[in-house]
């Protein structure tokens, strides 16, 4: 038989299929976080790279309750298909909860998705065709990225500073674009907590992005998972409730409530609605109507706003923690941002590391971290890396950061002595085998 894919060592096919895949599947490759899991997730390893939301706190045992009561009571409709727009109920009460950031849009606006990151899917397969530019900040979100990559968009990034997206560099991104004849689709940003670098899109900004992308006849993204997790308890507007006509919102329950259920939803301009629908439709009939019903009942029984407000809490501890050992360990020439919410803290280290270069010497040092490169669709970021605080208790992530504060140390030794780690790429130790990490 006919060998398809690229050899292996011993020259067979590794793939056989290789040829048969569509364009749009050579895009699609396993994100830096996807392939550090395994590994990371091991016990002795702190891991400080995963986003994945703290839920010791949640009050399993009532929900339990609740969830028996719906299959029990109404397991003829819980177990049932339903609309591809999703619960009228549910859809009312994501109305509410987008009223404490201000946005006041109407439930019929709203469609009920599979976590945030299919909305973001269907926004993307609604509007981009291949070669569209999607603007972003950077460093963005690698799920977004992976998913603008499967639609093959090119991503454009746009620069931030402390307070988020730089409204000056956005003018020159869309300048740029339009001066090569780029057709530039959307802006998307995440202005809360931004996943990774951890900033906030200052208001005063907000209004001047708005107009920007209004008078280039850009659409704005706006995804907003982290938005109420400020440790203060504050929020900020959201860009959608300055611009109800050319904002899609993205709202999700997993930092709130709960990742597993992937209950997440996209408030659409009323004319983008329709096609949203159509293209979730056909992605997965509907939401699972048992998830959206024991949101719904979470939201009607449960005391969520104290919910969030612990949630806030616990982030804010582990923030803290965060900090204080960066501030204690970390070798001096290192920079942090210092998140007001969210999950993450992106680090800047001297120049002549390389972090993806040097992930498998931290992995070794069992401590796991995401290298800047994830981040960026243009192979930026190698001196820069995403530590999340969200999971690990306060006690681990001071270990974690000591261990790479250490593991930093050598690296920035190494680099003194004999050159930058990029220089060195190769001659180093492997990512080790699970058993050795
Ligand atoms: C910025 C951002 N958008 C979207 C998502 C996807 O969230 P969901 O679980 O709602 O699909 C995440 C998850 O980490 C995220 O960080």
């Amino acid at each position: 038989m006919t060998s398809l894919g690229p050899p292996d060592d011993t020259g067979r096919s590794l793939d056989p299929h290789l040829r048969r895949y569509a364009a749009r599947a050579a895009g699609m490759t396993a994100s830096e976080v996807r392939a550090l899991f395994s590994v990371a997730s091991r016990p002795e390893v702190v891991s400080l790279a995963g986003g994945m939301p703290n839920l010791t706190a949640l009050p399993l045992d009532s929900l339990s309750t609740e969830i028996a009561g719906l299959v029990s009571g109404e397991g003829l409709v819980a177990l049932q298909y339903g609309s591809a727009h999703g619960l009228p109920e549910l859809r009312d009460q994501i109305c509410e909860v987008m009223g404490l950031e201000e946005v006041h849009g109407h439930p019929d606006d709203v469609v009920v998705t599979v976590g945030s990151q299919m909305a973001l899917d269907m926004v993307t397969r609604i509007f981009c065709d291949p070669g569209d530019v999607v603007l972003a900040e950077g460093p963005s979100y690698v799920g977004a990225l992976g998913t603008f990559a499967a639609y093959q968009a090119d991503v454009v990034h746009v620069g931030m500073d402390a307070d988020g997206l730089v409204p000056d560099a956005l003018r020159e991104a869309l300048a740029a674009c339009e001066r090569a004849g780029r057709r530039v689709k959307f802006l998307y940003t995440i202005p809360n907590f931004q996943n990774p670098a951890g900033v906030t899109l200052a208001v005063p900004r907000r209004a001047e992005i708005l107009e920007i992308c209004a008078a280039h006849r850009v659409l704005v993204v706006e995804d907003n998972p982290y938005g109420l997790l400020g440790f203060d308890g504050q929020t900020y507007p959201a860009l959608r409730s300055m611009d109800a006509d050319n904002v899609v919102y993205l709202g999700s329950f997993s930092k709130t409530f709960a990742a597993g259920l992937r209950v997440g939803w996209a408030l659409a301009p009323h004319a983008v609605r329709e096609k949203l629908m159509l293209a979730a439709e056909s992605a997965t009939l509907c939401p699972p109507t048992l998830n959206q019903m024991i949101v719904s009942r979470y939201l009607a029984t449960h005391d969520w706003k104290g919910q969030i407000k612990s949630f806030q809490q616990t982030y804010r501890e582990r923030r803290d923690a965060m900090l204080a050992a960066l501030e204690q360990h970390f070798p001096p020439g290192c920079t942090w941002t210092v998140p007001a919410g969210g999950f993450f803290v992106w680090v800047t280290v001297p120049e002549g590391v390389d972090t993806k270069a040097m992930l498998p010497r931290a992995v070794t040092a069992r401590v796991a971290y995401v290298s800047g490169t994830g981040f960026y669709a243009d192979g930026l970021g190698s001196r820069q890396m995403r530590l999340s605080f969200c999971y690990p208790t306060p006690e681990r992530i001071t270990e974690g950061v000591r261990r790479l504060a250490a593991v930093l140390s050598d690296e920035l030794d190494l680099a003194r002595t004999f050159g930058p780690t990029s220089q060195r790429i190769g001659s180093g130790p492997q990512v080790p085998a699970p058993d050795t990490a």
